[in-house]
């Protein structure tokens, strides 16, 4: 017969039962993990995402996981609860937590207090799970990651800072090409040019994109306007118009360049369709790349 619970009162005979049963499933709370085997991963995102969402979740299913979209307006997250709290209270339920956000302060709050993993879906300083597919696309194309030139053309946002830090520690070259004023993180930059001196990389900041395409084996590039930053559109797109990729600027690097975005782009904006849809692009190859790489990742963190 079928039973409720509506009030306490319906356990009556078996309330003490329940506990025990209870305290035996913490008990066994790790005994059929394995790997990412039964993990869960809990995914907040204060912005819209379709790669790192969608390749996390699938990457966490296909290794025998499960993953929980968590919308912060949905939580009480949204309603002031801590994001201290959040993390404490998330520990005790799920695995490992991704988290997208507009303050990089609240990642770090939130790895701070959580007793479990977290990597960083985004934040407005550094966007960590994209470089990993980066670097395996150029890998997969180029066969190696020194002696290569990355030109990034574009605003020094969250891609233009963990881009230098991942050619930095792979041994790449990166040149950033941007506006005066819209240059990465000087922290940033210092951090990439120390590791770069042990890797053999160079990291060079210039204002002139032809300088910074020149001979380039990668050029890359990404919105002008990032998430977060709608109310500056109208100033930032006449600040950027001479920094699209276009097929004059591309005509300076390297006969066999690659061009790459980590995507949504905005055509006719940070460059231009023949661009996007020649046959140097390997946009969607970087975007499919997102999910085996999200799988290394969360293996690697959980195993
Ligand atoms: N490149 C990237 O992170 O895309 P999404 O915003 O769709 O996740
Ligand atoms: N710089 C962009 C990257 C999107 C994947 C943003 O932060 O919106």
């Amino acid at each position: 017969m079928k039973r409720d619970i509506i009030s306490v009162l319906d356990m009556e005979d078996d309330l003490a039962d329940i506990i025990d049963l209870s305290i035996k499933f913490k008990r066994q709370r790790y005994q059929d993990y394995e790997g990412t085997y039964n993990r869960v991963l809990g995914m907040i995102f204060e912005k819209p995402s379709t790669r790192t969402r969608i390749s996390l979740e699938t990457a966490m299913v296909q290794l025998g996981g499960h993953a929980i979209y968590l919308n912060p307006n949905d939580m009480q997250l949204g309603r002031g609860e801590t994001v201290a709290d959040t993390a404490r209270v998330l520990s005790g339920f799920v695995d490992v937590i991704s988290y997208r956000a507009f303050k990089h302060e609240n990642v770090l709050e939130l790895a701070k207090n959580a007793t479990i993993p977290v990597i960083n879906a985004l934040d407005d300083v550094e966007h960590p799970v994209q470089i990993v597919a980066d670097f395996m696309t150029i890998y997969e194309k180029k066969h190696r990651y020194s002696n290569l030139k990355m030109a990034y053309v574009g605003d020094g946002n969250n891609m233009a800072n963990s881009l230098m830090l991942g050619g930095a520690l792979l041994g790449t070259d990166v040149t950033i090409g941007c506006p005066r004023g819209y240059e990465p993180r000087k922290d940033i930059t210092e951090k990439a040019r120390a590791i770069s001196r042990d890797t053999g990389s160079k990291i060079e900041i210039v204002n002139n994109p032809g300088e910074a395409v020149q001979d380039a084996d990668i050029v890359y590039t990404d919105v002008w306007i990032s998430m977060g930053e709608e109310k500056l559109k109208e100033q930032k797109e006449k600040v950027f118009g001479s920094y699209q990729v276009n097929s004059a600027l591309v005509e300076k690097a390297s006969k066999d360049y690659i061009f790459m975005h980590c995507l949504p782009a905005h055509r006719g904006l940070e460059v231009t369709d023949d661009v996007i849809e020649s046959l140097h692009s390997v946009v969607f190859q970087e975007a499919e790349n997102r999910l085996h790489t999200a799988k290394g990742i969360l293996y690697t963190l959980l195993s």
